[in-house]
């Protein structure tokens, strides 16, 4: 078979690893040949291609990015972008396509596979909020480089008896937030999914002071947002999938807090920091799964499914079940264990 690759959305820790499992066995257990696309889906409807070869993908194992680009082209935003995209896999002799990507790359190969395509899905994302896989491969490396951090915040909070106001990514999602503020021993953990109200942490800061524990770490998601009426957020620009570009709400928070408390309080937003660079063991040996898997699934004609984590075990799922809602944090996971910590 002809099957095609590509890599949508932000970059992630883990996806050279997917593209090495498929080409490895793709082309030494079946015989395929695989063709990359280039920067998403914008490669699809550019018909913008690279051969992919077991040579081509020596060293990927370890490597950070994506040797095939990426972007957030949405194809169905595009002027004629899904007849060009087909057209496009119909001129290169494609039989499958392997898309790699969270939600907004996802949804586009479900709405493909609508349209007749042969596609497999595998999720991607530092957020983890893909729903019907327990975990995204990007996400421990997301989650170790946050912890990494907070751990070196908390020397610097406590020889200046400082709050340290972390700001950590996940869009709509705090999964990134709950797990590094849990690891991280965070004193305040700010999620999307629970509206905070600014006077009540503030409280809480000062009541920890007040026992004597004068360094505090404040998680700060990049999606939270404050309980209505409590405190004004600025909103930034949209991109093709209509997500709000996000970050920076830690400055907002720690501005509050220093002036509700009168602690001295600074602010570190993690940013790209917590995408690049290479992924954990954990997530090579999950995305290394997931892209023998998926070309396993090509061969079967399992097409509109995603691969997931399961149990332990990698399943096929629905795409439509995995691209409809997102997944956010467990209440259970929040209130019960890392609330435990407040304050
Ligand atoms: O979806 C991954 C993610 O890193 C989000 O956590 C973040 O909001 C977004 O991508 C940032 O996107 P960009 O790299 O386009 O600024």
């Amino acid at each position: 078979m002809r099957v095609g690759l590509l890599t949508g959305g932000g970059d992630c820790p883990g996806l050279n690893a997917v593209i090495r499992a498929v080409v490895r066995r793709g082309e030494r257990h079946y015989s395929d040949e695989l063709v990359g696309f280039c920067d998403g889906w914008k490669g699809v409807i550019e018909g913008n291609t690279t051969p992919l070869d077991v040579e081509r993908c020596r060293g990927l194992l370890p490597r950070g990015g994506t040797i095939l680009g990426t972007s957030r082209t949405n194809l169905y935003k595009v002027d004629g972008g899904p007849a060009r995209a087909i057209e496009n896999l119909r001129a290169e002799r494609i039989d499958a396509l392997i898309a790699i990507g969270g939600e907004d790359t996802l949804g586009v190969a479900n709405k493909l596979a609508g349209e007749g395509v042969s596609v497999v899905g595998v999720p991607k994302t530092i957020d983890n909020d893909l729903s019907c896989t327990e975990v995204t491969f990007g996400f421990d490396t997301a989650v170790q480089i946050a912890s990494d951090a907070i751990d070196r915040l908390h020397t610097t909070a406590e020889s200046h008896d400082r709050v340290m106001v972390v700001e950590v990514m996940g869009r709509h999602a705090g999964w990134i937030a709950t797990h590094a503020g849990i690891a991280g021993g965070a004193a305040e953990i700010l999620i999307p999914e629970e509206p905070f109200d600014i006077d009540e942490v503030s409280q809480r800061l000062k009541r920890r002071h007040e026992r004597g524990r004068f360094a505090s770490i404040v998680v700060v998601s990049e999606g939270a947002t404050p309980k209505e009426g409590t405190m004004v957020l600025q909103s930034g620009e949209k991109d093709q999938f209509g997500h709000v570009r996000l970050g920076g709400v830690a400055n907002r928070v720690a501005e509050e807090i220093e002036s509700r408390t009168g602690f001295e309080t600074r602010v570190t937003i993690l940013g790209h920091v917590q995408r690049g660079g290479t992924p954990t063991a954990f997530d090579r040996v999950l995305a290394t799964r997931f892209g023998i898997s998926a070309i396993d699934a090509v061969h079967e004609g399992a097409f509109a499914q995603m691969v997931a984590l399961q149990a332990g075990a990698i399943v096929r799922v629905p795409l439509d079940d995995a691209v409809t809602t997102l997944k956010t944090v467990d209440p259970d996971l929040y209130h019960g264990v890392a609330e435990a910590f407040f304050g």
